[in-house]
């Protein structure tokens, strides 16, 4: 998962480039790389690391030329090394790359055995290779990226540039997206419409199986089948500016501490504030026909989903399963005709969802989509989108997405519950006012940071920790270990607290923090007996609780979170944020870089 950039322009191309790959940067930052063609030559710079080293090189050696493609790469097949760092050439053409050629091994043998000698050990540079192959057969460029096109296997997203050809651009979409951006006698291909916000807004969007010939002027859409197709130009939402970090040192610190106002945000598209009512949801199918929901994710979104099904099995009383996308697409689950299934996703990219969401429609199933990008790949799929409304996230570790997300669950769990009259409007009412404080409540928790960092001083001398929850609070303490693990390395483990005495009590020592997420929820009390049962064996305990919880638990704690009172119903959505907070410290004090997790992208659009 890559971010990949093409610019048919006037006047020098490659610090646009740049500045796309900027925005892309969410989607892999192992190394970077930009062609351009001037005078009919091809010429490239590449470079290992972040986006920052391609730009020092860029400043040493500066690259001519009005077109170029450019790339962010997210190593799949080969080291993050300069030489596997796209764009990739031939002495034809060069060619960027987002996703995996799955038959690669074969083409490469096959062109092997042709004469043709890889520098890399990338899976790209076939396609680069194909493509000069039949060009060599006398075919034009546009015939031999069709002739290529045809043999190539998996989810790839792929923008050529050719030799000798300074108003051309070749674009293709199997399986991860790319977008085409319409300017003023100037056309630009990019991963999303976020990566072209500075040159244009005027987008339109390659479905699954099309590729695109590009000139400044004109733009020729292909479907699978060669027919040449419309897709139609939209306005984009997506912003010019780039997300600035402000005072924070971080993005993911910002966006941690703007969780009040957009989960507020996010309320207020469900919720009538005055009324204190739900407003009406637009659903797919019948609620009262359903038998189960299905929910759908992976990562930090997947902890949303199963969150939510606290939720929707208690105010809707359906049977709700959740499947982390990776697992659920090559399972072959049945799919009810008419059912739901509900897919989480930040980015609305991620590539296991995105084809779990094209397996149950195939299936006759109706989907929505809780998604925070309103105009990716799964939005755009989805029969109805239920919007968070985070901002754009730019933390690779989700933050406020995930609250957001949260908060969408919640609503569509009572909404559920309502349409299904197993809910009553009172029960409603006095739900929707526990929600619409949670801002508030989150506001206030952001006040503890520097008791938490405290804590994170003594996590970032572990080497493993645990963390417990019950009820809702399991699922976030999964959360908080994900969280831990990809910040600051730290191997961490997330148990249903009830669970601990089944096998991990065996890891109970005086060296090991044991995080207790305990709201006071109705099963704090079993919480608390087992915070005993690690006390009992000389467990380290870190309590997140409300402010009698230590007292309460009447156990040796090495630290104590003092959460504001609250009603439980929607405490995660609180407690998410020591959660977020714990994990970023963390990292900070053990000087790992909090914005980008080494061997992580934002976006996950390869399976
Ligand atoms: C979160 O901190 C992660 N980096 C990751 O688990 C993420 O939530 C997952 O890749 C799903 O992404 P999506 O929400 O964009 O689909």
């Amino acid at each position: 998962m890559c971010g990949i950039v093409g610019i048919l322009g006037k006047g020098a191309a490659a610090p646009r480039i740049v500045e796309a790959l900027k925005r892309l940067e969410y989607r892999g930052y192992d190394s970077a790389g930009v062609a351009t063609l001037w005078h009919g030559e091809l010429h490239r710079v590449r470079a290992e690391g972040k986006l920052r080293n391609l730009e020092a090189k860029l400043a040493a050696h500066p690259l001519e030329g009005e077109i170029g493609i450019g790339h962010t790469r997210w190593a799949t097949h080969g080291k993050p090394t300069e030489t596997n760092a796209h764009p990739h050439a031939s002495d034809r053409l060069a060619v960027v790359h987002n996703g995996i050629i799955e038959n690669f091994r074969t083409l490469r043998d096959e062109l092997i055995a042709k004469g043709y000698r890889f520098a890399t050990e990338t899976d790209t540079e076939i396609a680069a290779f194909l493509v000069t192959d039949e060009l060599a057969q006398g075919k034009t460029p546009a015939e031999a990226v069709h002739a290529t096109l045809g043999r190539l296997r998996g989810a790839f997203a792929l923008v050529f540039l050719f030799k000798g050809e300074d108003n051309l651009l070749i674009g293709a979409r199997q399986g991860a997206p790319l977008a085409v951006g319409q300017g003023e006698g100037e056309m630009f291909l990019g991963s999303d419409a976020l990566a072209l916000a500075p040159f244009t807004d005027r987008i339109a969007y390659l479905e699954e199986g099309d590729w695109v010939i590009a000139t400044r002027e004109s733009v020729e859409f292909r479907d699978a089948g060669n027919n040449v197709v419309t897709r139609r130009f939209i306005k984009s939402p997506a912003g010019g500016l780039l997300a600035e970090k402000g005072n924070y040192r971080h993005f993911m610190a910002k966006e941690i501490h703007e969780q009040p106002e957009v989960i507020g945000h996010t309320i207020s598209h469900y919720v009538d504030l005055s009324a204190q009512r739900l407003k009406p949801f637009d659903w797919p199918c019948d609620p009262m026909s359903l038998n189960r929901i299905s929910i759908v994710a992976c990562g930090t979104a997947s902890m949303a989903g199963l969150i939510g099904k606290y939720w929707i099995e208690r105010f809707a009383r359906l049977p709700v399963e959740v499947d982390v996308a990776s697992e659920y697409r090559y399972r072959e689950p049945p799919i009810d005709k008419g059912g739901l299934t509900i897919f989480v996703s930040q980015s609305g990219e991620t590539a296991d969802t995105l084809a779990s969401m094209r397996y149950v429609r195939e299936h006759g199933g109706r989907t929505i989509a809780v998604v925070n990008v309103p105009t990716s790949s799964i939005a755009r799929l989805a029969d109805v989108v239920a919007p968070t409304l985070a901002g754009p996230e730019i933390g690779v570790a989700s933050t406020k997405a995930f609250t957001c997300q949260l908060v969408a669950m919640a609503v569509l769990a009572l909404a559920l519950g309502r349409a299904r009259g197993v809910l009553s409007e009172a029960e409603e009412g006095a739900r929707v006012a526990e929600l619409v404080a949670t801002p508030g409540l989150l506001a206030e928790v952001l006040k503890l940071e520097p008791a938490v960092e405290k804590i994170a001083q003594t996590l970032a001398q572990a080497r493993d920790v645990l963390y417990l929850g019950r009820g809702a609070a399991y699922p976030l303490a999964l959360e908080g270990a994900l969280k831990l693990k990809e910040l600051s390395y730290i191997h961490a483990e997330g148990y249903a607290a009830g669970e601990l005495k089944h096998g991990p009590i065996a890891l109970i020592d005086s060296a090991m923090p044991v995080i207790v997420l305990g709201p006071r929820d109705p099963v704090f009390e079993k919480t608390i007996s087992n915070m005993q049962e690690v006390a009992a064996r000389g467990g380290r305990i870190v309590l997140i609780g409300d402010a009698h919880a230590a007292e309460e638990a009447a156990v040796a704690i090495e630290s104590f979170l003092a959460m504001p009172d609250m009603a439980p119903t929607f405490a995660p959505i609180v407690y998410a944020a020591p959660v977020q907070m714990l994990a970023y410290h963390t990292a900070v004090i053990m000087g790992k870089d909090a914005d980008q997790p080494r061997n992580l992208a934002k976006s996950v659009t390869v399976e």
